[in-house]
């Protein structure tokens, strides 16, 4: 990928991943890519300076002042500069001060300063990982905007086995690139996106829903957005911001509503991507009021099937429009996938099995299959959900 004219600012914190950062410098080079490294005062313990401005052919930048010279960084010229700063690896300690306002370093007065998009690649012990403070520092990065990379589970330098190994460079490398190489791409586009779950009404206080957080959803609309498109987010009962960018988001309850939304909306758009998790049964009947329990030792619900949102948006898709489903199966995943976009007529499912662990409801990351109604298969990883809605759009609506 081309990465020629872009500034990147390459963060180093102290870990002995460090020394897998001199290839993801090079491989920002090798695209083209102008690269300033900032390393924090331990992360020279692990990587030589020298090194680094050799590679990057830019003196690396440590300390607030040059100690001979009295010359001053500043942190805010290279904060405008960059159009994306890169932090692998982020410590635990980096990952806590940039989560909670502690800019007590270069890296970090940077990282304050920066406008362009910010990518983290954490790299830790695995009891560090799995740390509640850190989980809860990460999860304050997402909600900043901050692209967490996730570490890969392996043999880490303590010996011990688990998650905490830094991304390889080359896969750190892809996400940076596809954020940066594809910008506003799809500007003067529009699409739907249906997210999280719906509640069917049993009655004025009580509902059938499913564990659906809608974060994939919200990460295709935001992806959608940063690409430089419109977006129609149609979204069930969530508790989620709205991402930034041209998204206007329409809340509905039940799929009757959901439904209601995208037939309006979707005739008006070039595509869709379905990611609502439906519920395929409402009850036959909302009770008016409230079901008293004391009457009743046993109740029975009848259930009615709802639409189906995206075989009813198969139905109405008109030439030009690409139409996007996901498939969540426990057994006979490929077969079954295949049935639904045929069966909904999709040009596109991904394919999320229960089978993989970190994939579907309740967690920020997700390891899908795509596949095309043309035959094509691409397999990917876990990654973060962002990562995910990134390389879908990129694949689906961009590189195609
Ligand atoms: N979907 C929809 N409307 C529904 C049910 C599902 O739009 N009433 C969409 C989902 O958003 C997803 C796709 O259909 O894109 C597949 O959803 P999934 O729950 O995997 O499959 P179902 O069609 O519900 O089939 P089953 O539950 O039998 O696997």
């Amino acid at each position: 990928m081309e990465l020629k004219g872009k500034h990147i600012v390459l963060g180093i914190s102290g870990g002995i991943a460090a020394y897998k950062s001199v290839h993801l410098l090079r491989l920002f080079v090798k695209a083209g890519a102008e690269v300033q490294v900032v390393i924090t005062p331990n992360g020279k313990e692990f990587i030589t300076p020298v090194t680094l401005s050799s590679l990057s052919r830019r003196p690396v930048i440590s300390e607030f002042f040059t100690a001979n010279t009295g010359e001053w960084h500043s942190h805010v010229d290279l904060g405008l500069w960059a159009d994306a700063f890169v932090v692998a690896p982020a410590t635990a300690s980096t990952i806590g001060k940039m989560a909670n306002g502690i800019a007590d370093n270069m890296l970090l007065t940077s990282y304050f300063s920066t406008r362009g998009k910010v990518f983290a690649a954490p790299a830790m012990d695995l009891d560090m990982w799995l740390h509640r403070a850190t989980q809860r520092n990460l999860a304050t990065l997402r909600a900043d905007g901050v692209e967490i990379i996730e570490p890969e589970a392996g043999e880490l330098a303590s010996g011990l086995v688990g998650k905490g190994r830094m991304e390889e460079p080359e896969r750190i490398f892809e996400v940076v690139a596809a954020a940066l190489a594809s910008p506003r791409q799809l500007k003067g586009r529009r699409y739907l996106v249906t997210a999280g779950p719906t509640y069917e009404n049993i009655d004025p206080v009580r509902f059938i829903g499913n564990y659906s957080s809608g974060k994939m959803g919200y990460a295709l609309a935001r992806a959608l957005g940063e690409a430089g498109a419109e977006v129609v987010l149609v979204s069930g009962p969530v508790s989620l911001p709205t991402p930034e960018g041209d998204i206007r988001r329409i809340d509905v309850t039940s799929a009757r509503e959901m439904l209601a939304a995208c037939e309006m909306h979707f005739p008006e758009c070039d595509g869709a991507i379905c990611c609502a998790a439906v519920a395929d049964y409402a009850p036959a009947v909302c009770a008016e009021k409230k079901v008293k329990r004391e009457k009743l030792d046993r109740i029975t619900l009848e259930l009615v099937k709802n639409p189906d949102i995206s075989a009813t948006l198969g139905a109405m898709k008109k030439p030009g429009q690409t139409l996007v489903g996901f498939a969540l199966e426990t057994d006979s995943e490929m077969e079954n996938a295949l049935g639904k976009m045929k069966r909904k007529n999709l040009d596109w499912i991904a394919l999320n099995s229960l089978r993989d662990k970190g994939a579907g409801f309740r967690t920020d990351t997700n390891k899908i299959t795509l596949l095309s109604a043309g035959g094509g298969t691409t397999e990917y990883p876990l990654m973060s959900k962002e990562e995910v809605a990134r390389l879908m759009i990129e694949e689906i609506f961009i590189s195609k």
